[in-house]
């Protein structure tokens, strides 16, 4: 009897890239190899599963040496035939055809399964295709970290730490100038990035999706302090709403394009006390999302491309792998997207930065 063919299974990431992403295809691939699969990476998420595909070998050769790498080899974007969130948060379905063509494409190229990572717009569609018999194990990939299921995204703690250098940086210049700073994070509609980065990175003020304040009460809060220590830094995240609202670009195929909550914030601020505070925004934007994954990250992503070749392994299909309690669990994708992890006044971060005096509502 000849060798065992490899059962051929495909690696798709969709949506924003991450720090961490390259270190979860490799080892997904490291750790499948050896254990009977071949490995197909599709380019550019979805699309490259859809007609014409576009995709290329992974062994194991292609994937040394990547693991630190920011970005994804693979490439990937936030729009296309698959899309399955748009506006603020709302899910869609995506069109039968589609999903039937991504299903016979797999088919033709006897490719029996995914690997598909990404946040809940990639696995709501994931979890569509599942339902048509395809086998899917998910791994969530956000920098927000705002997926309900699991305790921790891969791409988070890169994030926090490029804002806490920021921040690091800000303080400085804001104290020699005597300056009010605003500085804008990424995060979407939930303020993980700024509460944990704005609490290590000393900020005075973090202001939260999860927490709308009035702009006087704030206003407040900076003549208390400039009349005691002279500057502020303001951590605001892009979510934030100023005057009730999220402030972005609303687009009908995609997702709102938040940005531009720090801007509105200082003209707020400069109508209802013109000209008393020197004011300056810092929107730090894709720098969040770039670059070299840290160690927790790569770490983190390592044991996500392990747990995931496992769970397929094992036959747990329609399932995300999710970090718990220290350890690696699976649970239903459409359970896993179900609810957006928010902040709320329970968090250690949130109960700390109160008690320190930094201005959170
Ligand atoms: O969801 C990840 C994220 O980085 C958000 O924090 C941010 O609002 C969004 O993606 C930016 O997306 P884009 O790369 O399309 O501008």
């Amino acid at each position: 009897m000849g060798p065992v063919a490899a059962k051929r299974i495909g690696i798709i990431n969709s949506g924003g890239d991450c720090a961490g992403l390259n270190a979860v295809i490799a080892s997904a691939v490291k750790a499948g190899i050896p254990m009977g699969y071949e490995f197909i990476g599709f380019e550019k998420g979805w699309e490259g599963l859809l007609s014409p595909m576009k995709f290329r070998q992974l062994d194991i050769p292609s994937v040394a040496g990547i693991s630190y790498l920011g970005g994804t080899i693979l490439g990937t974007v936030n729009k296309g035939r698959f899309g399955a969130k748009g506006g603020v948060g709302e899910k869609k379905r995506i069109p039968e055809e589609i999903l039937a063509e991504a299903k016979a494409n797999l088919q033709s190229i006897n490719c029996e399964g995914l690997i598909v990572i990404g946040g809940d717009g990639t696995l709501t569609g994931a979890s569509q295709l599942a339902e048509l018999g395809v086998n899917i194990v998910g791994v969530p990939k956000t920098i927000d970290n705002d997926l309900g299921a699991t305790d921790r995204t891969f791409g988070f703690s890169t994030a926090v730490q490029i804002v806490v250098d920021a921040l690091d940086r800000i303080h400085t210049t804001a104290s020699s100038h005597g300056r009010v700073i605003f500085v804008e994070t990424m995060g979407r509609h939930a303020g993980w990035i700024a509460l944990r980065a704005g609490l290590a990175g000393g900020a005075n003020a973090i202001l939260l999706p999860e927490f709308p304040f009035r702009v006087e009460d704030f206003v407040d809060f900076l003549h208390a302090r400039h009349s005691d220590t002279g500057s502020s830094v303001v951590m605001v995240a892009e979510g934030a709403k100023i005057r009730d609202q999220v402030v972005g670009r609303h687009n009908t195929e995609t997702e709102i394009q938040l940005g531009g909550a720090a801007n509105r914030l200082m003209d707020d601020v400069e109508r209802l006390c013109p000209g008393e505070f020197e004011m300056r925004g810092a929107v730090l934007g894709h720098i969040q999302r770039g670059g070299t994954p840290n160690a927790a990250d790569r770490m983190l992503a390592k044991a996500y491309g392990v747990a995931a070749i496992n769970a397929y392994d094992r036959g747990e299909f329609d399932r995300m792998v999710c970090y718990r309690h220290l350890g690696m669990e699976t649970v239903p994708i459409h359970e896993a997207v179900a609810t957006l992890k928010r902040v709320t006044p329970a968090e250690l971060e949130y109960t700390t930065a109160k008690q320190l005096g930094v201005f959170i509502h």
